[in-house]
């Protein structure tokens, strides 16, 4: 058992997931979005997100990614182990992210899908460790910016566990 501190409640989360959307409501006024959850870490996050954004036009997808394995983690290579269903193609995409750590996975993802040439792609994510970024992403939507630590709760692992706590919390016995 790990031992473990809340480092952002359930409530506060909500909050921030409900200001977040009105933002993103504002932005894509007019325009149907296909919201794109990044397997598994995001669908706690996906869920939440797209009820309260509350459209009846926008879609969900989904997608799995994984490193090709821990020798070239750091280059950010991934590959796809569950693509889109549907064709990107002149949609507003909307990828949905749990946490953006350094940055690798997400950057390169973008490179896979703007080929696709989706009319346009952005990103939600709902944590950011800002100090272990590696390359620089365009990251529209941040829901709280986090210190470099490791994290669990709402759709985070630590090793497949503890995804259904409706808290985000910090490991304090790794
Ligand atoms: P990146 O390519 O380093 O940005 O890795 C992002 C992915 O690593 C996320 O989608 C998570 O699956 C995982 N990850 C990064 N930091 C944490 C953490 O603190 N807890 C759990 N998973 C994490």
């Amino acid at each position: 058992m790990h031992q473990t501190e809340v480092l952002i409640s359930s409530e506060k989360l909500q909050t921030r997931i409900q200001e977040l959307a009105e933002e993103v409501r504002k932005d894509y006024e007019g325009k149907s979005l296909m919201l794109v959850g990044i397997l598994k870490g995001s669908i706690h996050f996906l869920s939440d997100f797209a009820r309260a954004l509350g459209r009846e036009e926008d879609e969900l997808e989904f997608i799995q990614v994984s490193s090709y394995g821990a020798a070239t983690k750091s280059s950010g290579v991934v590959q796809i182990r569950k693509d889109i269903d549907q064709s990107l193609e002149g949609r507003h995409v909307l990828l949905v992210e749990d946490i953006v750590d350094t940055g690798l996975t997400l950057s390169h993802l973008l490179e896979l899908l703007s080929v696709r040439r989706p009319e346009s792609l952005e990103i939600v994510t709902l944590l950011s460790k800002p100090e272990a970024r590696k390359t620089q992403v365009p990251v529209k939507y941040v829901g709280f910016d986090i210190p470099n630590q490791f994290v669990i709760g709402y759709g985070l692992d630590a090793a497949e566990k503890y995804r259904n706590l409706a808290d985000i919390r910090v490991v304090t016995n790794p």
